[in-house]
């Protein structure tokens, strides 16, 4: 076993060996500009990016043509929400999106609301972190012009019932944007099935390369329409202005294909891994809670909240796995999850929580030995705890009248 352990795959992936090696002759050797039209190393570029986009529009089931590649996800869901916003103005000035998303919607529409005086409908979610697509139906008004739900959320892992929601969007007549950074490539996606306008989606979560992600833009019934967010020399159909990094766009397409041809086999391996932990946890410790859903949730998924212990503190006892309390974006501030906190799980619970990400390169070793590690710090950390001697005991600490004295 090799340490540390990476077991916080929903922050980032390692990028996989045979990704590498198909980009590797795109930095040196095969370095043209795919926007080069006039010799030899922009054409085999172009095709390069050409083919990176047939793999990645196979994965998801739509056409080459509807993508347009960005930095990442959350310049893709920036691009969907304010390109959207800024072309149909005339048409309505009202969003639909959900209080447990990823920061790049929340603060995408903050900002549109602050700055453009769009109005945003957060709708809130069940004990399990679900939408409830009557929900979505009940804040539709004329002057909706789009929904934007995420696939599956990055702290819980819950699915959301993508399909029925896609189904009210095209009822109503009214764009549909799903964040599925977290879903792509873990859980089967169909943007024709699931009735997706716009999904923003990325390469560092896929075992593919940082720096780059793409936007879906379906072109037919409807043709989506987008005001860039940056302007330039009108590539990506003027929607994003910009040289394409060919290698990374290449490593995308690799980390693409290899999903889709690994991930009957490797959802089912994550998710064994992952009962195995989440059992292999749950059996020896009382008071531990699943957070999220306990079926519809992503395969590599464990968040778990240890009553009694400081989520940080625990971080600190098993330092030689990497692990996440709350989302890697949040855990810099000592705020409890807005993600838990939406669940109504409570400000203890929620700072007792822990996220485990498996990913492809993890083993039954690692998982074993990282539920032995967490079972004996937790079981430390609670024979230093007074509140949990306390609730042994019997006492019900929310009748307990503490004093400043
Ligand atoms: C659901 C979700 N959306 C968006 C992002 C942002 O992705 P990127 O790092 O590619 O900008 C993340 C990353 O954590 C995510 O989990």
């Amino acid at each position: 076993m090799k340490f540390p352990i990476f077991l916080d795959n929903h922050s980032t992936t390692p990028m996989d060996p045979r990704v590498l090696d198909t980009m590797l002759p795109y930095f040196c050797e095969k370095f043209g500009n795919a926007a080069s039209r006039n010799h030899p190393f922009g054409w085999e570029a172009e095709e390069a990016v050409e083919r990176a986009r047939q793999q990645i529009a196979q994965l998801i089931h739509a056409d080459a043509k509807e993508l347009v590649f960005t930095s990442g996800a959350t310049e893709s869901d920036n691009l969907a929400l304010k390109g959207v916003l800024e072309m149909y103005k005339e048409k309505g000035d009202h969003i639909i999106t959900s209080a447990t998303e990823h920061r790049a919607v929340l603060d995408t529409a903050k900002s549109l609301e602050s700055k453009k005086g769009v109005k945003v409908t957060y709708l809130p979610v069940d004990k399990y972190g679900m939408v409830n697509p009557d929900d979505v139906r009940n804040a539709i008004t004329d002057k909706t012009i789009l929904i934007s739900i995420m696939m599956a959320n990055n702290e819980i892992g819950t699915i959301n019932p993508i399909k029925e929601i896609g189904k009210i969007a095209k009822e109503k007549g009214i764009l549909f944007h799903c964040d599925a950074t977290q879903g792509v490539g873990k859980i089967p996606v169909n943007v024709q099935e699931m009735g997706i306008d716009l999904m923003a989606f990325s390469a560092h979560k896929i075992y593919g390369p940082k720096g780059v992600g793409a936007l879906y833009v379906r072109k037919k019934a409807p043709r989506v329409r987008l005001a860039p967010i940056i302007d330039g020399g009108g590539h990506e159909r003027g929607m994003r202005s910009g040289t394409l990094p060919v290698p990374l766009i290449v490593g995308f397409g690799k980390a693409c294909e290899l999903c889709e041809q690994e991930m009957p086999t490797e959802s089912v391996k994550l998710a064994g891994l992952r009962d195995r932990l989440q059992d292999g946890i749950m059996k020896h410790l009382d008071e531990v809670y699943l957070n999220g859903h306990p079926t519809q949730r992503l395969p590599h998924n464990l968040n778990i909240s240890f009553a009694y212990v400081e989520g940080e503190s625990l971080l600190m006892g098993v330092k030689e796995i990497a692990l996440s309390s709350g989302s890697a974006c949040t855990s810099a501030t000592l705020e409890p999850s807005y993600v838990l906190r939406a669940l109504g799980v409570g400000s203890d619970l929620a700072h007792s929580s822990i996220r485990f990400g498996l990913g492809r390169f993890n083993t039954a070793e690692e998982v074993d030995y990282t539920a032995k590690r967490i079972i004996e710090i937790v079981t430390k950390l609670r024979e230093m705890s007074p509140l949990y001697e306390m609730a042994k005991e019997g006492i019900d600490l929310k009748s307990v009248q503490w004093t400043a004295h």
